[in-house]
């Protein structure tokens, strides 16, 4: 039994680089060597072996895939054996054998990061890693400025307005250029940086939730940092979606999640702080233990979901044999699909510019004029009842209300050429 505890929970962990879930043959076919992902991302038969490896409900056309992933089934079978464990173990396993395994697990996803294991911190969502990072932001004083978008997410600017009454700032919105560029979206944060003189912190949304906008985010956060400004970046969508590093956001503090497209079960974010910008960020309201000037008291939860933190080396292990490179490949080449069906329309309006460098998989649309939110929520009705076709509206654009669109990696070609067909049909 004490031997067992160790083999079964994070001996599978340890090993899970060699992949044991793929010995029991449910994971999805290896991506075909030498082929580029931009020449793998149209090859049907692949992709449909893969699409094979989900357990997937069908009742609707899924295409709402940004709220979190499906895991594959190997991930789930997985998360189900560790949720058995766990709760068989019971403190058994927590109190003795826990803390080596959430190291080892914490380095495995360190290492999908590009950082180091003592930069982050499990949170149970993207949402409470910004709160983490956004509430415990300690460089602020009363009369500094704090800067958030339209295109943010709902409750990270909920929390940069809570600073108001938190540390008394003064927190200013903007609204990004629609049609958006690169060029436009940091000239609009280069004109912020020199109208707000006592700015200290801006909010960054890597990719939005609202219409699937890229932003380039390394870009303006160097124009930050030269100007002594800190980015707490939203990679909450991106991670995994685009194929990066968090390095390559040339910034110190990053909230995301593992379980919308990294494929780990529902129930596990990270906070990322780069390690000599850790005593910036407070610990956490409760953190409890001896250290609280490391990253673990940054985040603290109390007893969550362990099976699901435990699952993520699984779970990453699919995610790089099938390659994230392929996965954003061909994610954007379903985008591609559907508006390069409907993208001409003079009806409908496309959210995401044609720089490829600008959208990933997930896109906005709307129809031309109808703004409003009771527009888009009747026509996500419409797509979903007269065309099995599930999106979901989206409002709190300057511009208007969208539908969304968010293929996955089981959706395909067909299910996106019926939207396109449905959106045209619906927009004459
Ligand atoms: C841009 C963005 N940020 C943050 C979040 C929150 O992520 P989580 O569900 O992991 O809290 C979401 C979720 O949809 C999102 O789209």
């Amino acid at each position: 039994m004490h031997g067992s505890a160790r083999e079964t929970l994070a001996g599978r962990a340890s090993s899970a680089a060699g992949n044991p879930e793929r010995m029991l043959g449910e994971g999805p076919p290896p991506a075909p060597a030498g082929l580029k992902p931009e020449d793998l991302a149209g090859n049907s038969a692949y992709w449909t072996r893969v699409a094979a490896a989900y357990a997937v409900d069908r009742d609707v056309i899924p295409l709402d895939n940004g709220n979190w992933g499906v895991p594959l089934r190997p991930v789930m079978r997985a998360y189900h054996k560790k949720l058995d464990f766990v709760s068989k173990q019971n403190s058994y396993w927590q109190r003795r054998f826990f803390r080596d395994d959430l190291q080892l697990v914490l380095g495995k996803t360190a290492d999908l990061l590009g950082v180091s294991p003592d930069e982050i911190v499990f949170t149970r969502n993207a949402t409470e890693a910004l709160h983490a990072l956004i509430g415990g932001y300690g460089r602020l004083r009363p009369g500094d400025q704090v800067v958030y978008a339209d295109h943010d997410y709902d409750s990270a600017i909920a929390a940069m307005k809570w600073l108001r009454h938190r540390r008394g700032v003064e927190p200013v919105c903007i609204h990004l250029p629609e049609p958006a560029s690169r060029s436009a979206i940091i000239d609009a944060y280069a004109k912020v940086l020199e109208q707000y003189p006592r700015i200290r912190l801006i909010l960054l949304t890597h990719l939005g939730h609202r219409s699937g906008l890229v932003i380039p985010v390394s870009e303006i956060a160097q124009l930050a940092r030269a100007k002594g400004v800190d980015v707490i970046v939203d990679a909450a969508q991106s991670f995994g979606q685009i194929d990066f590093t968090l390095p390559d956001l040339k910034a110190d503090f990053v909230g995301l999640n593992l379980h919308k497209w990294v494929g780990a079960p529902l129930g596990v974010g990270v906070a990322y702080i780069r390690r000599d910008r850790i005593e910036d960020i407070e610990p956490a309201i409760g953190a409890t233990g001896a250290d609280v000037s490391g990253i673990a008291a940054r985040s603290y939860s109390g007893a969550i979901d362990w099976a699901a933190q435990m699952t993520v080396p699984t779970a990453i292990s699919f995610h790089t044999e099938i390659g994230v490179a392929n996965k954003a490949a061909r994610l954007q080449y379903l985008r591609d699909l559907w508006v390069g069906e409907v993208g001409s329309n003079p009806g409908i309006e496309i959210l995401t510019p044609s720089d490829r460098s600008m959208y990933a998989g997930m896109t906005s649309f709307r129809i031309k004029g109808r703004t409003t939110s009771a527009n888009n929520l009747a026509l996500a009705e419409r797509l979903l009842n007269e065309y099995g076709l599930f999106t979901v509206p989206r409002t709190g654009l300057v511009g208007g209300a969208c539908v969304r669109v968010t293929p996955a990696l089981f959706t395909s070609e067909d299910d996106v050429i019926q939207l396109a067909n449905a959106v045209s049909a619906l927009a004459q």
